[in-house]
């Protein structure tokens, strides 16, 4: 069989798409990125707001053309809205042929063989631990930058948040299982390996949502264990929930010279109030600790985060707070996301009381600011000498290639002969653009 996947969401839901496709390419069939060519469309699909419920519904709906023209094709959704409307998905589509949810993502081949064979329309939504072992796979593309989830689930209940219930309870994989995992794709050319999880600081502390002892952290360790991997150049990771900062993490950041200085810490609000409101486990003032924390540990280190603006009866008051801590932590890169009430999960029971519009005048005021301090932050670094890990052609300007520093900030430069993607370079700033810097290779 031919098989299309587009895939909706995270960088999770990526990662589990690319396991789609190794399962899939495993049992002898192939991948096509063609949906005319195709005999089975997959559409990984997310949940987190409602416009990304929408967007897939929308994608799907508008294939009815496509099913009118072949009926043979399959249409599947699959992932978090798979999940979280399971039958319902079938009523509200009645072109679609399947469902399967993020707890049966590992038997999807043979549950596509059997829809392919019975023509039955059907959903599948079971949970299950299963899942995270069999969503090892890779297919090796020959990149030189690879992901790997080391936790599935989650146990925090933010009450605005629908993760905890399409993903299911909080796992993690062995330490074995990841270093292996790890090494294979060091042996194929990956250069770079990305974490991930939904709170990638909480692995192996099983499941506990008090923040860890100071002398705890599992991650730490993990993060230790793949440093030593000969032939990886570095270490990302997203996210990691700030509580879980214990000393022992920072120790192990600050030993890890592959681990990038780039820490993706999500802020959600800066106000006390809404913050508990959302049920997360720290004020300002305690988020703030853990910045200069990590700050005095690694200094170059840089953060960025996700905000929501519009949380039910976010007070102008309560908006000034997070916009104060934004800019006293000052990100280099900042989500803004307008609160999108989702049903099944606590915070839908109140009213959505901030107009959409003073959501959107909020968002702006956020990007604006965003904006104007990464002007600042490229211009500092005019005359800097920088390392940074090549990724290839640039997609604005054939005639120059990009890398992203460890502190994550894209360089745009000129190439030398026999440049490869995946290079640890040196280069020196020479000038900053809006978004991103420009300089020569010296090294
Ligand atoms: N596990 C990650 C977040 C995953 S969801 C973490 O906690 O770091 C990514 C982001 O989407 C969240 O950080 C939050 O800012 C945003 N988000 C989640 N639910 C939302 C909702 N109902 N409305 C608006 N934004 C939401
Ligand atoms: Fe959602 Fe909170 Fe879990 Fe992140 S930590 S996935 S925001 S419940
Ligand atoms: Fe990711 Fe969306 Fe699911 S953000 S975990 S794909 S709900």
């Amino acid at each position: 069989m031919k098989i299309f996947i587009k895939t909706y969401g995270c960088q999770m839901n990526e990662r589990d798409s690319e396991a789609i496709g190794a399962q899939f390419l495993a049992a002898g069939h192939v991948l096509t990125p063609s949906e005319d060519d195709a005999d089975v469309l997959l559409f990984n699909t997310c949940s987190v707001r409602d416009a990304a419920e929408r967007k897939a519904k929308g994608k799907i709906g508008y294939l009815k053309k496509l099913k009118d023209r072949r009926p043979d094709v399959l249409l599947g959704a699959v992932g978090c809205m798979a999940q979280r409307l399971g039958d319902r998905l079938l009523e509200e589509l009645p072109h679609l042929d399947f469902v399967v949810g993020t707890g049966q993502l590992h038997r999807i081949v043979a549950i596509v063989k059997e829809i392919a064979q019975k023509r039955n329309r059907q959903s599948f939504t079971e949970e299950s631990r299963d899942v995270l072992v069999g969503m090892g796979e890779h297919a090796p593309d020959g990149g030189a930058f690879g992901q790997i989830a080391i936790t599935r689930g989650c146990n925090r209940f933010c009450t605005y948040c629908i993760v905890p219930y399409v993903r299911g309870r909080e796992i993690s994989r062995d330490q074995r299982d990841i270093v292996d995992e790890a090494k294979k794709m060091v042996d194929h050319g990956v250069r770079e390996i990305l974490l991930l999880g939904q709170n990638v600081a909480a692995y192996g502390l099983n499941g506990d949502t008090r923040p860890p002892a100071d002398d705890v952290s599992p991650f730490g360790e993990l993060l230790e264990k793949l440093n030593e991997i000969d032939g990886l150049a570095r270490i990302r990771y997203t996210s990691p929930y700030v509580t879980y900062f214990s000393d022992r993490l920072i120790e192990a950041l600050k030993n890890c010279s592959k681990v990038c200085h780039n820490i993706h810490l999500p802020l959600q609000s800066g106000s006390d109030r809404v913050l508990k409101a959302m049920n997360r486990q720290y004020t300002a003032a305690s988020y703030l600790h853990y910045v200069d924390k990590l700050r005095a540990a690694i200094d170059d280190v840089t953060f960025s985060t996700d905000v929501i603006v519009g949380f039910p009866d976010e007070t102008e008051e309560d908006f000034q707070m997070t916009r104060d801590l934004m800019n006293r932590v000052g990100y280099s890169q900042s989500f803004i996301f307008k609160y999108s009430p989702r049903p099944g999960a606590k915070s839908a029971l109140r009213p959505d009381s901030v107009p959409e519009s003073v959501k959107e005048e909020r968002n702006q005021i956020l990007l604006g600011d965003l904006s104007a301090r990464v002007e600042k932050m490229l211009q500092k670094q005019i005359g800097d000498t920088v390392e940074v890990l090549t990724e290839g052609v640039s997609h604005r300007n054939e005639a120059r290639w990009t890398g992203r520093t460890g502190t994550n900030f894209v360089v745009h430069f000129e190439p030398v002969p026999g440049l490869k993607v995946g290079e640890l370079k040196t280069v020196k700033i020479e000038r900053a653009g809006g978004v991103s810097l420009f300089g020569s290779i010296v090294k």
